[in-house]
């Protein structure tokens, strides 16, 4: 199976829990599954921000990107977030090779809104790196760093990402691994499965925010793409990335409109 795995830079936050995911992960590739990950970072890149005084502005879940942030997202995101990833797979005994989507067009991004500055939507990812790496047993690493023909350098929002690497890799199934149980509804309880019409009414009604709107707005368009399985889940759970690549439900599995969940 092709596998796209996305992981929230909570989960990348502290050595134990890259170590675990890391260890988790490579087993799939073990075992034979051809796998991808892409990782984001926004709390890290909070961090470095506030140390230089820069302060984060969100609209919509999606961080405004002066230059500033664009070369925070170099330093933070494609250096100190990807590389110890990578360590943490070297350990793991897997392949790993460090990317962005800079890389042979792994992903394609225009500007979404000029207010946002370097914010990239992408337009589109070539999948021949990636698949070229995971069918001889690399593991591709990928930073969420969008290009275009031109040579920008596009804020690509890691999830919004994980959707374009899973459409140009065709990924079977895409793995959100987030610092929450899923999707929390109104009542207060993780849903155990979505609609893109229950997401919609989430966001209206303000229940689903930031990070949380942006990944479930990502994950509508992956069904769309033709993902055959999206899952939002708690990274923190040990054990999880097996239980999802054996198909067992955790988190809130995202379907299509009158798809059997
Ligand atoms: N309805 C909701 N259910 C669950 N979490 C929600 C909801 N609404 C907002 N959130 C917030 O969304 C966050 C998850 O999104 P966030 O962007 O922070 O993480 P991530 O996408 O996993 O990581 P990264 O952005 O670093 O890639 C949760 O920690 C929570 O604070
Ligand atoms: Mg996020």
């Amino acid at each position: 199976m092709k596998i796209l795995v996305k992981l929230g830079g909570t989960l990348l936050d502290t050595p134990d829990s890259r170590a675990r995911l890391a260890g988790e992960i490579a087993a799939l590739a073990a075992a034979g599954h051809q796998v991808v990950v892409v990782h984001g970072g926004g709390k890290q890149m909070t961090r470095f921000l506030a140390e230089r005084k820069v302060e984060s502005r969100f609209v919509n879940g999606l961080r405004v990107t002066s230059p500033e942030v664009v070369d925070a997202l170099l330093k933070v995101l494609g250096g100190t977030v990807n590389h110890e990833l990578v360590a943490a797979f070297v350990q793991a005994g897997a392949r790993p090779v460090g990317l962005s989507g800079l890389d042979a067009g792994t992903a394609v991004a225009e500007q979404l809104n000029p207010e946002l500055g370097a914010v990239g939507r992408p337009t589109g990812s070539d999948g021949r790196l990636m698949s070229l790496l995971a069918a001889n047993g690399y593991l591709p690493v990928v930073a969420c760093i969008g290009g275009d023909a031109n040579g920008a350098i596009y804020n690509v929002n890691a999830d919004q990402m994980a959707v374009a690497c899973a459409g140009g890799f065709g990924a079977d199934a895409l793995f959100f691994l987030t610092d929450v149980d899923g999707v929390r509804i109104a009542d207060g309880s993780t849903a155990a499965a979505l609609t893109p019409g229950a997401i919609a009414g989430l966001i209206a009604a303000g229940v689903a925010t930031g990070g949380m709107q942006a990944k479930l707005e990502a994950a509508t368009r992956a069904l769309e793409s033709g993902v055959g399985r999206v899952i939002v889940a708690p990274g923190q759970l040990p054990g999880l990335v097996g239980r999802l690549a054996a198909g067992e439900r955790v988190g809130t599995l995202i379907t299509a409109e009158g798809a059997h969940a």
